[in-house]
């Protein structure tokens, strides 16, 4: 199975990033690698830009997502929503060719907020819905207040987070695996 890991954010100090790299250490420890998208150099879409040929930026990004069978998404929360950053990168994705189709995707997110991205993820939900990607449906994995849920080995402090996370990666590896093996 094919595991792609994108963070919503490009700062380097990322508190999604963070999330995403405990995620990918999970998933080490449950016998799965995670290869981590870079989305600092996929530029804001414009079709003249996608007619006159691809970014390499944006043809890399294109390439990772075709060849991820499953995808965690980290997000942020910006106003409510999720950051520009993700919605252009979905967008570019779904281009001339939706290579959204068919993917398995968990989704998580941390915020130094109280909410821990209860809005964000939602939103995202109801986009991958017209993708035809298939989310995990459950559990939530919601880190609030997440400046400070991070240990020094960039494990989280906060268990429930930590206990939801383990259980979201078991079902989307299950059910990864079982449309897999669909004919
Ligand atoms: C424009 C903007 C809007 C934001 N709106 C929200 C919000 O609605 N809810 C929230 O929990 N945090 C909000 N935040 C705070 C972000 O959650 C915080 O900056 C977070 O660290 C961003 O994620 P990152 O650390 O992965 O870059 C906002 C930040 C920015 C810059």
């Amino acid at each position: 199975m094919n595991l792609l890991g994108i963070a919503g954010s490009l700062r380097k100090d990322s508190l999604n990033k963070k999330l995403l790299a405990c995620a990918a250490a999970m998933a080490r420890e449950m016998g799965r690698e995670m290869r981590i998208a870079d989305l600092s150099d996929v530029p804001l879409y414009n079709g003249d830009v996608e007619a006159a040929g691809l970014p390499p930026g944006v043809a890399a990004f294109r390439e990772e997502l075709k060849w991820a069978d499953a995808i965690v998404i980290a997000t942020p929360e910006y106003n409510n929503s999720f950051p520009g950053v993700l919605k252009n990168a979905i967008d570019w994705g779904s281009s001339r060719g939706n290579c959204w189709d068919g993917k398995v995707l968990a989704l998580m997110g941390a915020t130094p907020g109280n909410f821990g991205t209860v809005m964000a993820q939602a939103q995202l939900r109801n986009i991958f819905n017209i993708l035809n990607a298939f989310i995990v449906p459950f559990p939530f994995v919601y880190v609030p207040r997440a400046h400070e849920a991070f240990n020094a080995d960039g494990s989280l402090n906060n268990a429930m987070a930590a206990e939801n996370m383990k259980n979201l990666l078991g079902r989307l590896f299950q059910v990864t695996e079982a449309l897999k093996q669909r004919p």
